[in-house]
């Protein structure tokens, strides 16, 4: 199953996965069950129901959701993961002892996290309960001192002073409530525990990307329908599909944030510290395209030597943006954003 892509990430340049076979997972037993395959009734109210909408969406996708972003759970991802929070937060009292993901689709961050010696052991949250199953089956796999709860990130089912870390990749931007969210975070964060949240895209950022994105679709798209291209040509129904499922994406992207926005943010939701941070520019106004167009034809034109260059391309933009552009150009033009902030009180040892 393939979509038009929203979101730009090394994650999808080289394709490793993680094994995924086990079905004896430890849910929560008050957990609902997921629901993949969900009624033509509940789609249509899912298209007014922002949060119905997240759970039908990430439902269906959470078996296929780490082969279709090339997440892994080796040093690729590691590294990257690992990467995101450094630049986010800087030196950190490593590891924390107790970590919670909020929104944590196959646990992506915090489980390449805690490889990357981030957290001992963690929580994973989802709003969606075939992600938290998933997750806790890639922690499983990797022998990762893990439990999982089915989670709204508005109102997270654990205690107050209960974590050391909050986390989160991706996931803000699909919160209707932020501030609220980020009142739960320090709710549950012990005093002088931090949150760190990476993956937000950017107001600046999203407009040139989704420009980017619907110019390459439509130009390949168009350009496929020639006779002496036509073996580039994707089914017109698998096409379609992934129109449709980029109209859903309209209902499940809430949010692109202004960097300094989220800073006040933060601070209004009670948290000191704070510090947003952006990444991506050359690789983003790269990345976007090229996704895209991979999107659009068949999987089979799209070579190991192909995907290897572009994976190159990735890192040599990235290198750019971080050595060179970072200093000339406002953070707000870059299209990632993370955002960190410590709970007020005791400072960690
Ligand atoms: C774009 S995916 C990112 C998943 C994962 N963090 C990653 O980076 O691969 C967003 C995830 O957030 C979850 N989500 C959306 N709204 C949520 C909410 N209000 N509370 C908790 N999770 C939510 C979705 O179910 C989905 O799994």
């Amino acid at each position: 199953m393939k979509q038009e892509p929203t979101e730009a990430s090394p994650r999808d340049a080289v394709g490793i996965s993680a094994e995924s076979g086990r079905e004896d997972v430890k849910v929560h037993p008050d957990d609902p069950a997921p629901n993949p395959h969900a009624t033509e009734a509940e789609v249509e109210a899912a298209l007014k129901d922002t949060k119905l909408a997240q759970v039908l969406y990430h439902d269906w996708e959470a078996e296929t959701y780490d082969d279709k972003w090339s997440i892994s759970y080796d040093e690729r991802c590691i590294d990257y993961a690992r990467g995101r929070f450094d630049l986010a937060v800087g030196p950190a009292p490593l590891p924390y002892e107790r970590a919670l993901e909020l929104g944590c689709g196959t646990g992506f961050f915090l489980l390449n996290l805690m490889q990357g010696g981030v957290a001992k052991t963690g929580s994973v949250t989802d709003l969606s309960p075939g992600m938290v199953k998933v997750a806790l089956r890639n922690a499983e796999h990797l022998g990762l001192d893990v439990d999982g709860r089915v989670a709204d990130a508005e109102t997270i089912p654990y205690d107050d002073d209960t974590f050391d870390l909050v986390c989160g990749h991706a996931v803000l931007h699909h919160i209707p409530d932020v501030e609220l969210a980020l009142k739960e975070c320090l709710r549950v964060l012990k005093p002088g525990g931090r949150f760190v949240f990476a993956g937000e895209p950017t107001t600046v950022g999203n407009f040139y990307a989704r420009k980017l994105g619907q110019l390459t679709w439509k130009v390949t798209t168009e350009v496929t329908k020639l006779p002496f291209l036509s073996g580039w040509r994707r089914p017109q129904t698998e096409l379609d599909e992934s129109s449709r499922a980029a109209a859903l994406e309209a209902v499940v992207d809430l949010h692109t944030f202004d960097p300094s926005d989220l800073e006040k943010m933060a601070k209004s939701a009670g948290a000191v510290d704070v510090k947003a941070t952006t990444e991506e520019f050359a690789a983003a106004l790269w990345g976007w395209p090229v996704r895209t167009f991979e999107a659009a034809v068949p999987d089979e034109k799209l070579t190991i030597g192909y995907r290897m260059a572009q994976y190159r391309a990735w890192l040599g933009l990235s290198w750019l943006d971080e050595n060179v552009l970072r200093k000339v150009v406002p953070r707000e033009f870059f299209y990632n954003a993370m955002i960190t902030g410590v709970k007020p009180g005791a400072v960690q040892k």
